[in-house]
Parts: structure tokens; sequence; C-alpha cells
């Protein structure tokens, strides 16, 4: 294994070189959003939207991995596009998230179900602890790009997340982002 400097283009997300990467479309994340006949329309008439792409640098044998996520800008009735969110399958790793562009919200949850939010603005490196569920939502109008570090052991546990969502919600209300109590929680 040698040490390699990757190039990361803070406005696209690209990695170069990078080693995988997977889109997440709108019909893909149907349970996420609160209205979901809005999302079906969507769909149906803008073509099944990105809503956002992963693109990841991994060398076999290595702790660490790290990436990029980038957000499309969108709303759902008012309700930004996000990412799916998860807990980590290790409860000892956290993560971190460095943002490069654009402007968001890092929802966070404890397994005690404190909640804490952190604005993703360029320069904004957010300190994810172990075992805090963590989904970030694209409040701008430009594509969210940040970078992520984590380990590669760490895995991703959907489960709960997707079950119950999660305890807040982030909705545009009278053109700004509102952080509110998730009603089907
Ligand atoms: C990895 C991590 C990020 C997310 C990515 C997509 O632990 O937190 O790479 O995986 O931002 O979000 P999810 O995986 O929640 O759909
Ligand atoms: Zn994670």
């Amino acid at each position: 294994m040698l040490p390699e400097g990757v190039l990361i283009n803070g406005l696209t997300g690209e990695v170069s070189p990078g080693t995988g990467k997977y889109t997440k479309r709108l019909s893909e994340l149907r349970e996420i959003f609160q209205d979901q006949t809005e999302l079906d329309r969507l769909v149906e008439v803008e073509g099944d939207p990105v809503v956002y792409e992963v693109i990841e640098y991994r060398k076999e044998g290595s702790d660490l991995f790290f990436g990029t996520t980038t957000m499309e800008p969108g709303k759902v009735s008012g309700e930004f596009f996000m990412t799916r969110g998860h807990f980590h399958q290790r409860r000892d790793m956290g993560e971190v998230y460095y943002t490069q562009s654009g402007h968001g919200v890092l929802l966070l949850e404890s397994r005690k179900g404190e909640t804490k939010v952190v604005r993703m603005d360029p320069g904004v490196c957010a300190f994810i602890p172990p075992d805090w569920a963590h989904r970030s939502i694209n409040v701008g109008s430009e594509k969210l790009v940040f970078v992520w570090v984590c380990n590669v052991d760490a895995g991703h546990d959907y489960g709960d997340i997707l079950k119950h969502g999660m305890r807040k919600i982030v909705v545009d209300r009278d053109g700004k982002d509102t952080i509110m109590n998730n009603p089907h929680y």
C-alpha cells in the first residue's frame, strides 16, 4: 500500500482517482419522505431525479477510507432532499464530514434520543461521535458537497431510521429552513 494524493473537486464532488460510486434517485428514497404521493408525482413528471451521489476512495488493507457525497437541491412538499440516514454498525466508530460547497443541515440523533444539528457550510468540519445517527439535508439552492472520512469497519445500520424516521424533519417554511418535530415519529 502506497501513499497517494487524491484530488477532490469541492464543487462537483469528483474524486480522482475514485474507487467506487453509487447514486440514489428519488424513487429509491420513498420511505424517508413525509409526502409519498407528492414524491410519486415528482418521480413521474421529473423523470426520477438524482438526490445524491457518493464517490469513495478505498484501499484494500487500510483502516480508513474517505469520499464525497454530492447532494442535489430539491424538495418534496417543502421537505428538503436528504440522505437515508444511519447509525454505524460498529457503535464505537464515528465519522468526520467536511463541507466543501453548498449549504446543509446535519441532523444527529443519539441512541438515547438526544438531537443535535450542525450547520453544513463551506469550511465546517463536523464531528460525528460514535453511536449517533446522522442524516445530511441540502437546504440550499445549489449542490451540497462534503468529504467524509470513516473507518472501513464502521458499516451502516439503516434499519432503525427506515422504520421510525428521525425525531426531527427539516422543511422550507416561508423560504427558511426550519427544524420541526417529525409528526410520524
Ligand atoms: C458513511 C457516511 C456517508 C453516507 C452518505 C450517504 O458512513 O456517513 O458516506 O453514507 O452521505 O448517506 P446514507 O448512507 O445515509 O444514505
Ligand atoms: Zn456514516
